[in-house]
């Protein structure tokens, strides 16, 4: 039944099991689309950098949930929205979800960003990996910040629609083969040499080599930064250990503790 959930508690963290409604599925390009869902009930609180465990129903083959981060929320539709690309079964069952269909999530999961006395902030996302950059770019508008995006693409064909981002902050553009944005990868974007550069922080997500790169790049400038991992995850709550981080203080639960970590935390194993 669409909209009945239920609360569970791990450890001090509340959360929900809960059916959502498919709203719209909205094919973006050749591998991404957008589902926005709702439940018949308001929605709790969900911060930027948590993430859903989604079940996908009528697939054998995928009996473990699939950990989506939350694209953007709207609570005066009372509707969440993820942006997902098709890599494998899981991903392309969900991609076959029409509107009414149900979808039934475990959420909001774990950490978020952390936005406390950040005045000028910089997120720039690759690829799949713009997906939990939306979200935070929605909350750092309504602490009063102008949040700077740089986005970077395979080319043109994988591009999805930047409005959304555009509502919340300046939005720059790259694609490996210039077919759309500027020629090059997210850090040769020319904003980087333009700009005065008072950024404070830099929010990351996208391939490990690209977030490695912009922690490396944050850390030359003496500028903090947060990467979201994406580290293959099997139950979600911290039971299986599959999701494991090596970091300066020992191996951390991604699942749990993080996906969001201090860039400065990380052994990289890249
Ligand atoms: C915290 C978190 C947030 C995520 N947010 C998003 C999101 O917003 N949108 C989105 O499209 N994807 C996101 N992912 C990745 C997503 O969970 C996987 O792509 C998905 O589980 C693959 O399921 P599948 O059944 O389609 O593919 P599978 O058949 O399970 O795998 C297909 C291929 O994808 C690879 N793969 C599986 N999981 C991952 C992963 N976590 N990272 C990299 N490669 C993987 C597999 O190794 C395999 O090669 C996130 C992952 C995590 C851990
Ligand atoms: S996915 Fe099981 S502990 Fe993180």
């Amino acid at each position: 039944m669409a909209g009945s959930g239920f609360k569970i508690s791990f450890g001090l963290m509340k959360k929900w099991i809960q059916d959502f409604t498919v709203i719209e599925n909205i094919t973006l390009n050749s591998e991404y689309f957008e589902l926005i869902v709702s439940p018949s009930d308001p929605l709790p609180e969900v911060l930027p950098g948590q993430f859903a465990a989604i079940r996908v129903d009528h697939s054998p083959g995928t009996f473990l949930r699939r950990p989506i981060s939350i694209y953007d929320t709207d609570y005066q539709k009372n509707t969440l929205s993820f942006l997902i690309q098709v890599v494998g079964e899981g991903t392309k069952k969900l991609s076959g979800l029409r509107k009414s269909d149900t979808l039934n999530l475990i959420y909001p999961l774990g950490n978020t960003f952390d936005t406390a006395g950040v005045r000028k902030p910089l997120l720039i996302g690759g690829g799949i990996g713009i997906a939990p950059l939306l979200f935070l770019g929605n909350h750092l508008k309504d602490k009063g910040l102008k949040p700077v995006f740089i986005l970077g693409f395979r080319h043109a064909g994988l591009l999805v629609d930047l409005s959304p981002f555009r509502k919340y902050g300046e939005v720059y553009l790259t694609t490996d083969d210039g077919s759309a944005g500027e020629r090059g990868l997210v850090l040769d974007h020319s904003i980087l040499r333009r700009h005065k550069f008072d950024f404070d922080m830099i929010y990351t997500c996208g391939p490990e080599v690209m977030m490695k790169a912009v922690a490396e790049f944050a850390l030359d400038r003496g500028i903090q930064s947060q990467v979201s991992l994406e580290n293959t995850m099997a139950c979600g709550f911290g039971a299986c250990l599959c999701c494991v981080q090596k970091t300066r203080q020992g191996n951390k639960i991604v699942c749990t503790e993080g996906p969001v970590f201090n860039s400065r935390e990380l052994v990289w194993q890249i």
